[in-house]
């Protein structure tokens, strides 16, 4: 029996320089501890042994089982040890290689004007206020002083979502939301996008305005226009100038629109300005009485102008851009020549 161990032991021991993978080491072990392997296969053979030296041998074949596992441990770790390193060199990954880049988003070119401007704004006081884009008829055109059968509520330019209710078709239903929450003086700015039903080279359904409205004691035509000089020198160029020229809105007394000098020649006449000298930006005014009235403001203490320019219209003129349809296809090869 001795002998018999000894020699498989010697074969264990050699074959155990043959298993380099998972499946070779469950083959070993089927063989040598298996319930049919050779270390198990040993304890049948004891019937053959004297029964006097039975206990004896039974404690060799024991300890020799214990050894053939053990050399089993040493084997199995060794090959989980390979099997890794195995692993960790298909799945290497090259940290020298070069990345390919993602390609960065920037802002819409109406969103990085519309910041210059609340920028602007900002610096001299005023703050933001955003209104609801779904308007009731009150606070869109009633109390705005756009009586019922005015023009302006044409079915052709508005969204009527019900029958008092509607897409806003400029910011200026804010400056009532404003004024009926906080009491003079005022100072705000209402940016948002607005809606009419219009749709060509220079016309979009759905466009962006930014409102502005000033309630105090003693203001004038002549602060609007001091204002906007200061707001179109830092938005377009340091020596461009505005002019007023007479307008109307229902819901300003005087109104007027504005035209600043234009940036491009300098006032001398050229194709943006087209041989005027001047380019529309937008349309304001001193706040009707009525609409102070409507707001529960006195007419008779304080007085306001408001002002309500295109948001789209100045980002084309600053950046020289020839179709709206541009900013809202959202072509890539557009959008990121825009970076702020
Ligand atoms: N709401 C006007 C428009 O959409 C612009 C405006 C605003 C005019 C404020 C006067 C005062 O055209």
């Amino acid at each position: 029996m001795k002998q018999k161990i000894e020699s498989l032991n010697a074969q264990l021991s050699a074959a155990i320089a043959n298993v380099q993978n998972k499946e070779q080491l469950a083959a070993f072990w089927q063989e040598y501890l298996g319930k049919k392997g050779h270390y198990s296969l040993l304890m049948t053979e004891l019937r053959n042994v004297p029964a006097e030296e039975r206990p004896q041998a039974g404690k060799v074949i024991n300890e020799a089982k214990k050894w053939a596992e053990a050399q089993y441990q040493e084997l199995s770790a060794r090959i989980a040890q390979i099997e890794l390193e195995a692993q960790n060199a298909r799945e290497a990954v090259d940290i020298t290689m070069p990345a390919t880049r993602r390609p960065a988003g920037s802002l819409h070119p109406i969103t990085i004007v519309k910041d210059q401007m609340i920028d602007v704004f900002a610096g001299m006081g005023f703050e933001i206020y955003e209104g609801p884009e779904i308007e009731d008829d009150d606070h869109n055109f009633t109390r705005l002083n756009v009586h019922k059968n005015h023009p302006a509520r044409d079915m052709q330019d508005t969204f009527y979502v019900a029958d008092d209710i509607v897409l806003r078709t400029h910011t200026s239903p804010g400056q009532i939301r404003v004024m009926d929450s906080q009491q003079p003086p005022i100072k705000v700015l209402v940016p948002g996008r607005v809606f009419r039903s219009d749709s060509d080279a220079t016309h979009s359904p759905m466009f962006h305005q930014m409102e502005g409205l000033v309630v105090d004691k003693g203001i004038t035509l002549c602060d609007l226009q001091g204002m906007l000089d200061k707001f179109v020198q830092a938005l377009f160029s340091a020596d461009v100038k505005t002019r007023l020229r007479p307008s109307y809105f229902p819901f300003t007394e005087p109104s007027v629109e504005v035209d600043v000098s234009c940036f491009a020649c300098g006032g001398k006449g050229c194709s943006l300005c087209k041989g005027t000298g001047w380019i529309e930006v937008l349309g304001g005014g001193v706040v009707h009485r009525q609409v102070l009235q409507n707001c529960g403001v006195d007419p008779d203490v304080y007085s306001g102008f408001a002002f309500g320019i295109g948001i789209e219209r100045i980002t084309m003129l600053k950046y020289g851009i020839n179709n709206m349809g541009y900013l809202f296809e959202n072509d890539v090869r557009f959008l990121k020549q825009f970076k702020d």
